[in-house]
């Protein structure tokens, strides 16, 4: 039987504070302005917020490159400000959990500043090594950021090269350093002492590099030497040290872990002695593109199905899986999986297929209105395209892939659904002036849709994909137990348009998801012998109507039967 835990059967909100709601008209979002949406939130019917990155820092990397993680950033406010936040959550019944990026700080880090000058105890607490070669001007191995360009940034200060496998303002802590993990230590009691309930800890399974910083695979573009940090050899030491803090205020972990298989997840999260409760991983965000969004292959269906029966079976009754589509890395899911010409049905479609599988639901800002990417590939003629662009990897990619021959026009045409900017553009909450995002200048360009696509406009439709977040978010709770922690089991595996799976309660009772994901007129015979006979329907694509003869574009339905009554 699956052990029951309240962080199951969580629906959780992620915040990504830039783009969220500006209170103070300077452009830029801030808990003032979260503090004003939380009754919205609340009204979703979600359980949690997660809040990327607050803290002090630079925003080289939008948040990621922290300076102090013990204070606010002014431009979102102060401490005082969070905790009232935190309170005004809590007391609607909303837990928050903040992310902790601890692989790396901000180049402007207190502790950063130190160790390039040898100050103890922080000479050791980033990863220093000599240059290589004749004058010690070559780095000291082949690794390459994710970010791409070298791993090595020179400091002539020190006359070391520090690794970061990030941007260089993201030198990674060097955590085979004990002193480095009681400091990580104290940050997580500091934010957990105020109350908050738990930490969404970015890519946590890079943080033990292998001994020696052997070289990596020569011919990896960019992250090259992954092989030799990620899943590293003392990750599972580290992660345990990190847990008994958890484990002290029985707080919640969700751990980001790239190349994660679903074997590899149950190194982390089976049982009482586990590291993480569940891990944010990757795999089902590749059914159209070669492991990162740059590399663009159709959308697969039959793809991502394959992923998901992999991850809901393997984790069966043993671990627990983070379910997402969009977050402030991925790019809205309707212009990949979906279809923007089929806006509403194929983000209710995409909605039905993520929210009733095992593990707990995440819900990215704007993501319940369905937004959608931005067209940066169309720009005023005479200016600069890449203007409109503000991420750091954005520049990175776009350099590589110049290098390797791409032209403009077709590196700005993957863009629209690569570019981490693209998730990235302020939440559209009215049709009136910077689709009320803020009444100033708003950071960052709001998406020219948002005069149709918006929380107002949403609201007062009832059959808009808010509302059907809404349904969709209760009929996980009511029936949870096939929702939630039933057995998974799919059908028509290898169809490429259509998905459909049950959910199996321990009691027989079965939930059935019957989706068309295209535009395509497909035969409903097809999938007839999968709906049972005293089946009810709970939910559907278009309300009001059963299916035809063949399939509507992005039809489907969520049905539910064998209910046992009178025990
Ligand atoms: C994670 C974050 C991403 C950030 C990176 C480095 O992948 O989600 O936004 O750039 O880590 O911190
Ligand atoms: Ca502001």
């Amino acid at each position: 039987m699956e052990e029951r835990k309240w962080f199951k059967e969580m629906s959780m909100y992620q915040i990504w504070p830039r783009s969220f709601k500006d209170g103070n008209g300077d452009g830029i979002g801030d808990l003032k302005g979260v503090m004003s949406k939380l009754d919205y939130i609340k009204s979703l019917g979600v359980d949690a917020i997660w809040f990327s990155p607050l803290y002090v820092s630079p925003q080289a990397d939008y948040g990621y490159d922290i300076a102090d993680y013990c204070d606010i950033n002014p431009d979102y406010g102060t401490l005082d400000e969070f905790k009232e936040v935190l309170a005004a959550a809590h007391e609607r019944g909303l837990k928050v959990i903040m992310d902790l990026v601890i692989n790396h700080t901000s180049d402007q880090h207190e502790w950063f500043k130190k160790s390039v000058k040898r100050e103890e105890p922080f000479t050791d607490f980033y990863i220093w090594r000599d240059g290589k070669g004749k004058n010690g001007k070559k780095a000291p191995n082949n690794w390459m950021s994710t970010f791409p360009g070298s791993a090595w940034e020179y400091v002539p200060e020190r006359g070391q090269y520090y690794l970061h496998l990030y941007a260089k303002e993201q030198p990674d802590l060097n955590h085979d350093n004990p002193t480095v993990r009681e400091y990580i230590k104290k940050v997580m009691r500091f934010w957990l002492d105020m109350g908050v309930d738990g930490f969404r800890e970015d890519v946590i399974t890079e943080i033990s590099k292998a001994d020696g910083l052997p070289n990596g695979f020569p011919l990896m573009p960019a992250s090259r030497g992954m092989e030799h940090y990620n899943h590293g050899p003392h990750i599972h030491e580290y992660l345990s040290d990190y847990r008994t803090v958890i484990k002290d205020y029985d707080a919640f972990q969700v751990g980001e872990a790239p190349l994660l298989t679903p074997k590899k997840a149950l190194g982390y999260v089976v049982g009482d002695e586990r590291e993480l409760d569940m891990c944010i991983g990757f795999q089902h965000m590749e059914a159209d593109c070669i492991l990162i969004g740059w590399l663009k292959t159709p959308f697969s269906l039959k793809k991502l199905k394959k992923v998901y029966d992999n991850w809901q079976t393997t984790l069966y009754q043993k671990g627990w899986n983070a379910n997402y589509l969009e977050n402030h890395d991925q790019p809205r899911v309707i212009s990949r999986y979906g279809s923007e010409k089929y806006r509403v049905e194929s983000g209710k479609a995409l909605a039905m297929m993520y929210s009733f599988l095992s593990g707990t639901q995440f819900i990215y800002q704007g993501q319940e209105i369905g937004m959608t990417c931005p067209y940066f590939d169309k720009y005023p003629e005479g200016t600069d395209p890449w203007a409109q662009f503000k991420d750091v990897s954005t520049f990175c990619v776009r350099d590589l892939m110049r290098k390797f021959g791409f032209s403009q026009k077709h590196i700005l045409k993957v863009a629209h659904t690569a570019a981490r900017d693209c998730a990235r553009t302020p939440v559209q909450w009215t049709a009136g002036k910077n689709a009320g995002f803020s009444d100033g200048e708003p950071w960052y360009a709001v998406n020219p849709n948002y005069t149709e696509v918006n929380v107002e406009a949403a609201e007062k439709d009832p059959n808009s994909l808010l509302n059907f977040y809404r349904k969709i978010i209760a009929l996980r709770k009511q029936y949870k137990d096939a929702a939630v922690y039933g057995k998974f089991e799919i059908h028509l595996k290898r169809h490429p348009h259509l998905f459909v799976y049950d959910k199996i309660a321990e009691d027989g009772t079965k939930l059935t998801v019957v989706l068309n994901l295209s535009d395509k007129a497909i035969p409903c015979k097809k999938f007839a012998k999968y709906i049972p006979s005293d089946a009810q329907e709970l939910l559907s694509v278009y309300d009001g109507c059963s299916f035809a003869a063949v399939t509507k574009p992005y039809e489907g339905k969520l049905y539910i039967s064998n209910v046992r009554t009178g025990e």
